[in-house]
C-alpha cells in the first residue's frame, strides 16, 4: 500500500525524507490524495479532495486552514509549535535592535547623503545626533502571547537586560513562572500595553485577537512605544497604526507581513513573512509534520492535532 501525500508549497527535504519513498509517493500534483503538507497555501480557497484523511501543517498558525470544516469531516490538522520559535526570536531580536538605535532612518540617511569633504564630516555629526539611540537594559518588552515563540522571546529579552511583561488569555501567572518563561509578570493586554517601551505580538489568529490592536489599545501605549507584529497582520488594525506613529505615539510599526498600507513610511518596516524563513526552521517544521503525518497515516496515532 502507498500513501499518497500532496506538497502545496516547497517543503523542506529533509521533512519529506521522513517519508520513504516505498511507502510514500509525494508530489504537488495528485489525484486522490492521502494527506496533504503544506506551509502558508491558503486552503480556505481550494476545494479539499474527499480523499484527504490528514493535514499537515509546517509551521505554527493554521489561520490558512479551515481547520473547523476539516474536524467536522474528521481529517486531523497537524501543525509544528515551537519548530521555529528560534527564527522567530532572532528577528524580534533584530526588530528590537533595529528601533532602538533607529538603524533604517540612519542607514537611508547615509546613503541619500551627496555631499563631500567638510560638508559630508558636518552632515555625518548631524546624522550622529538625529539618530541617537536608546540602550534595552532596563527597559520593559510586552509580549503578548506566551506559546513557544513568546517563551523563546521572554528568555533572550531578559538576558539582554529587559524586564519581560506578559499577557496570554490561556496561561496564568503561575503557569508562565512554571514554564520558566522570563516574564515577571503575566497582566490584561491593556496593561501590557500602558507598561510597556516595546511590545511584541505572537498570539495565534482566532475571532478574539483579529484586531486586538487597536486604535483604542494604541493609545494606551507609552508615548514613543515600538509595536513588533511578527504575528498575523489582521491582529493590528494598521489605519490605527498609521495615525499612531503620525501623531507620534508609535515610534516604530515592525511587521513580517507587506502593507500597501504602510509601505514607504519612513518608521515602518514591513518584511516578506520571514519569520519562519531560515533553513533550520524549514527543516524543524517540515520533520515534526511529517512525523506527525506518518504516525497518524499508518497507526492511527493523534499527536498535536
Ligand atoms: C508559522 O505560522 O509558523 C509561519 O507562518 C510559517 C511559515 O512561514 O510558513
Amino acid at each position: 500500500m502507498t500513501y499518497k501525500v500532496q506538497t502545496l508549497n516547497n517543503i523542506s527535504s529533509k521533512g519529506l525524507d521522513r517519508l520513504p519513498r516505498e511507502l510514500y509517493e509525494i508530489a504537488s500534483e495528485l489525484s486522490r490524495p492521502d494527506a496533504i503538507i503544506l506551509r502558508s497555501a491558503n486552503m480556505h480557497e481550494m476545494e479539499i479532495p474527499a480523499s484527504v484523511r490528514a493535514i499537515g501543517r509546517a509551521g505554527a498558525g493554521v489561520n490558512n486552514i479551515p481547520v473547523a470544516d476539516m474536524s467536522k469531516r474528521g481529517v486531523p490538522v497537524f501543525n509544528a509549535p515551537g519548530a521555529n520559535a528560534n527564527a522567530v526570536k532572532e528577528l524580534v531580536l533584530s526588530g528590537l535592535l533595529l528601533s532602538s538605535r533607529n538603524l533604517m532612518g540612519a542607514w537611508r540617511y547615509v546613503e541619500e547623503l551627496t555631499s563631500s569633504g567638510e560638508d559630508l564630516k558636518k552632515e555625518v555629526e548631524a546624522g550622529k545626533k538625529r539618530f541617537k539611540g536608546i540602550e534595552l537594559p532596563g527597559r520593559t518588552l510586552g509580549i503578548a502571547g506566551l506559546g513557544a515563540i513568546g517563551v523563546n522571546v521572554a528568555n533572550a529579552a531578559q538576558s539582554l537586560g529587559m524586564s519581560v511583561l506578559g499577557f496570554d488569555p490561556g496561561i496564568t501567572v503561575n503557569n508562565a513562572w512554571r514554564l520558566h518563561a522570563g516574564v515577571s509578570e503575566a497582566l490584561s493586554i491593556d496593561e501590557l500595553l500602558s507598561r510597556s517601551d516595546f511590545v511584541t505580538l505572537h498570539v495565534p489568529l482566532v475571532e478574539d485577537t483579529r484586531g486586538l490592536i487597536d486604535a483604542k489599545r494604541l493609545k494606551l501605549m507609552r508615548k514613543n512605544a515600538v509595536l513588533l507584529n511578527f504575528s498575523r497582520a489582521e491582529i493590528v488594525d494598521e489605519d490605527a497604526v498609521l495615525a499612531a506613529l503620525d501623531a507620534g505615539k508609535l515610534s516604530y510599526y515592525i511587521c513580517d507581513f507587506p502593507s500597501e498600507k504602510l509601505r514607504g513610511h519612513a518608521r515602518v518596516v514591513t518584511l516578506p513573512h520571514l519569520g519562519a524563513s531560515t533553513d533550520e526552521a524549514e527543516d524543524n517544521s517540515a520533520v515534526m509534520v511529517a512525523d506527525q503525518l506518518r504516525d497518524y497515516l499508518e497507526v492511527g496515532n493523534i499527536r498535536n492535532s
